[in-house]
């Protein structure tokens, strides 16, 4: 059997409903369920439900939010809580991306309740960490990395803790055409392994790697055996661009 991988596509603020409609008929077309290969689609809260339905009938693709409150539901204007993406057909969602850390100003703690109210959900938290540049260039990169984790794993019961997906997306590779060398991203793929070992999870908690991944550097990364999947933004707008890569490696 071949080895499992995660290929997920994180549409950004990109594809309403109809662009997203046209995306999966097109996608469809072009793939067809593999083993071991499972695909997630992260796209707009508002085109949720359109491409949950029509992937309904296909074992190997998932759906989820870019995003998610930890309340289950209230006067958070422009919100959207985990019961409401359930209600969409999604079963997870991305938590403390990048964009949603640096942009959106969203801190550590903010992050770690979505997570929580996710697993407590039954749903999937795909968590994403990753160091800024001058923190790279400054050897900070595991410090960062770490202490991004243990914001979320502080008081999550191991057994929780197992459940997780991570996502490495260094912020200097995240849209910059810039990507990670394979052996570097595989490096710290092996540090959060290793807190996560050392915060007594037995398992092996999949780690994706994230920031410019394209048809031509997706082969390099997912021969690592630290990497077990990509969560790619740009290079998955586009249905024949996406289908031709989630064919691709393992
Ligand atoms: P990118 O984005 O593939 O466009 O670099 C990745 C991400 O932000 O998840």
């Amino acid at each position: 059997m071949t080895r499992p991988l995660i290929y997920a596509a994180n549409w950004k603020m990109y594809h309403p409903p109809g662009v997203a409609a046209a995306f999966v008929t097109r996608f469809r077309e072009l793939t067809a369920p593999r083993e071991g290969r499972t695909l997630w689609f992260f796209p707009p809260a508002v085109s949720l439900q359109t491409v949950a339905e029509r992937f309904a009938d296909r074992e190997d693709v998932k759906v989820g939010a870019q995003n998610v409150h930890w309340e289950e539901k209230g006067a958070f204007t422009g919100e959207t809580s985990v019961a409401m993406v359930a209600g969409s057909g999604g079963s997870g969602a991305l938590v403390g991306h990048s964009e949603r850390r640096h942009v959106f100003g969203e801190s550590d703690e903010e992050t770690a309740r979505k997570v929580r109210a996710l697993l407590a959900a039954g749903h999937q938290a795909i968590l994403c960490v990753g160091e800024k540049l001058e923190q790279r260039e400054a050897g900070q990169t595991e410090e960062v990395v770490g202490r991004q984790l243990m914001a979320v794993l502080d008081g999550l019961p191991a057994h929780e803790a197992a459940r997780l997906v991570l996502a490495y997306e260094p912020v200097w590779a995240i849209g910059t055409g810039r990507v990670a060398k394979p052996a570097d991203a595989a490096l710290v793929h092996a540090y959060i392994r290793t807190a996560f070992a050392a915060h007594g999870v037995a398992g092996r908690v999949p780690v994706l790697y994230g920031g410019s991944v394209n048809a031509g550097n997706v082969l390099g990364l997912v021969a690592e055996e630290q990497v077990d999947g990509v969560l790619v933004g740009g290079a998955s707008l586009d249905a024949e661009g996406w289908a031709e890569i989630v064919g691709m490696g393992g």
